[in-house]
């Protein structure tokens, strides 16, 4: 089944387009977006030719979902969600960070402990560690967003002094993001699941912080099993990943792990299965619920039905 690619929609009071990795993005009368997730994956910053079916459908869910449970806690720019593959937002002045909080040695943190390091983000971490232990508490570990190219470390000092976030900013979005996290780390393990790390994007909007982008997604987090995390760990085996992390994997047993002008090994059709099938699994883990696969005959005329409304009606 050919999944979400890349349809492209005129929708009333359109103000402006621009396609990211995953989402198209319509600016709606100057101040609004229409985030439609489409069935694209991307891994090692390059975005794949095939689709994974009901990516997108999950993804928005996940989100939703969240943003719906963090009402109250903490303010974001989602405003609802008009259609499956759609979140409707306040358009923000994005913070030009990524804002990643983690707590387990994996990813970047276990590349950089196994080389030696064992200060991180002004964490001191015991020797001993394997990969994938859990660190003693949460460490925001944030990265420029670069427009070319991968995203670079910054300290929360550098982000400050440089002036790319004011401190009192700063402040919030680092309160806000330790709060997300560890209400994260409670929805997983309802779901049998150990969130492992979170990015997080915040903007500006009317001079105070909010929330934007996707929440706790599996794009956006890793999760892995919980159940049997300690027996694995304890014998030193692999943990299992919940997330896109499968595809980066399988990739990189190909030999593809994003080097320049390499292109990426076709996605065999079990891969493509196995993958959609996580997606669909974290979905309903996280929010309860049995995840309803919406009609792919019709869904191009739906998106563009209530995408047009939802902006009507602004
Ligand atoms: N409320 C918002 N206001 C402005 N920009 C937003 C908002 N929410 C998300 N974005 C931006 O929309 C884009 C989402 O598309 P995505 O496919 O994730 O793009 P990317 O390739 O940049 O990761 C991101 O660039 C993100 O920063
Ligand atoms: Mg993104």
């Amino acid at each position: 089944m050919k999944g979400l690619y890349e349809t492209h929609y005129q929708f009333p009071r359109q103000t402006g387009f621009r396609r990211g990795k995953v989402r198209d993005i319509y600016e709606i009368a100057h101040s609004y977006l229409l985030l439609i997730t489409t069935d694209r994956i991307s891994a090692y910053d390059v975005v794949l030719p095939e689709t994974i079916p009901y990516k997108g459908q999950v993804l928005t869910g996940v989100s939703h979902f969240m943003f719906q449970t963090f009402q109250g806690e903490v303010p974001s720019a989602w405003i609802g969600t008009p259609d499956p593959n759609i979140l409707l937002m306040r358009q923000v002045r994005i913070y030009p960070v990524e804002v990643i909080v983690r707590r387990c040695l994996v990813g970047y943190v276990w590349r950089l402990y196994r080389t030696g390091g064992r200060l991180i983000s002004g964490v001191h971490l015991p020797d001993g560690l394997i990969e994938n232990d859990l660190l003693p508490e949460p460490i925001i570990t944030p990265t420029t967003k670069s427009v070319i190219g991968h995203d670079v470390e910054i300290s929360e000092r550098e982000i400050i002094e440089s002036g790319l976030v004011p401190k009192p900013h700063w402040d919030k979005i680092r309160e806000y993001a330790l709060h997300l996290f560890k209400r994260g780390i409670e929805i997983a393990e309802k779901g049998g699941m150990l969130l492992c790390d979170a990015k997080y994007e915040f903007g500006e909007w009317e001079g105070t912080v909010v929330l934007a982008d996707e929440v706790h997604t599996p794009d956006s987090a890793r999760y892995l099993k919980l159940e049997g995390y300690h027996e694995r760990q304890a014998r030193q085996d692999p943990q299992i990943h919940l997330t896109k992390e499968y595809v980066r994997e399988w990739l990189m047993r190909q030999g593809f792990q994003g080097q320049p002008n390499a292109t990426p090994p076709p996605l065999d059709v079990e891969v493509i299965r196995e993958a959609r099938d996580r997606y669909i699994d974290v979905y309903q883990r996280l929010t309860g619920q049995p995840f309803q696969p919406r009609d792919y005959r019709t869904i191009e005329e739906e998106i563009y039905a209530r995408g047009a409304a939802a902006a009507e009606a602004l």
